[in-house]
């Protein structure tokens, strides 16, 4: 019985455990997307591939690493978008590498404010709503395609749920 009740108190630590490790992975799975990868922000590139190859949620970063004497980073709307114009800036950086946090789910739009727009020095990210772990799970099981939600938040409720049901079973055999 002592050995059994040993077994019962290490299995809840490790649910414990897993619990708050699952907590703290939902907390920081935030993401830095580097503009452009190791091509970083430059003329020439089509950030459009870039962009598509890549899944933003609110509380992400995406960050722009450049020639900083060369390039800047102007966040416009729609119109400074397509027309490469800076009127509509709302923010602007130029430390040749800028951290900006992508704080709401909507649509992005960054351009370079030298001309180098024109150049394909402009890009626009969606950012989506961080889903949170219960409706990740149900969406997941609903939906047999790619959703939109981070595989490590699945796997640690997964987990979670595994471990859970080990130490319910351990529990009726032990105590009924
Ligand atoms: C960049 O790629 C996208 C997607 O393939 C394409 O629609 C767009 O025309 C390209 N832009 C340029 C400037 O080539
Ligand atoms: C998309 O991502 C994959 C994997 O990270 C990478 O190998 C590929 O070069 C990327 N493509 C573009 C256009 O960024
Ligand atoms: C943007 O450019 C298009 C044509 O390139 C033009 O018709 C339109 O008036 C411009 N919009 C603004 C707000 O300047
Ligand atoms: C962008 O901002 C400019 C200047 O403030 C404005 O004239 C234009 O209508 C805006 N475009 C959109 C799509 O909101
Ligand atoms: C860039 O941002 C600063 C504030 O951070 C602002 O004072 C300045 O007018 C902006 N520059 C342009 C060209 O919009």
């Amino acid at each position: 019985m002592k050995m059994e009740m040993a077994t019962y108190y290490s299995l809840s630590a490790a649910v414990l455990l897993l619990v708050i490790s699952g907590t703290t992975t939902t907390l920081v799975t935030a993401t830095d997307h580097i503009v452009g990868a190791n091509r970083g922000w430059n003329p020439g590139i089509n950030y459009t591939l870039w962009a598509n190859n890549n899944t933003f949620y609110v509380g992400d970063l995406i960050s722009f690493r450049y020639q900083k004497t060369q390039y800047n980073v102007f966040e416009v709307n729609q119109t400074g978008y397509d027309n490469c114009t800076i009127d509509s800036a709302v923010g602007n950086w130029s430390s040749g590498k800028d951290f900006i946090p992508l704080n709401k789910a909507k649509r992005y739009y960054f351009i370079c404010g030298n001309g180098q727009c024109f150049n394909g020095m402009k890009v626009s990210v969606v950012v989506h709503h961080l889903p949170s772990p219960p409706k990740a799970a149900v969406a997941a099981e609903h939906s047999p395609t790619k959703s939109a939600s981070p595989p490590s938040v699945l796997l640690d409720w997964g987990l979670c749920s595994l471990m859970v049901s080990i130490v319910l079973v351990r529990f009726e055999l032990n105590w009924i």
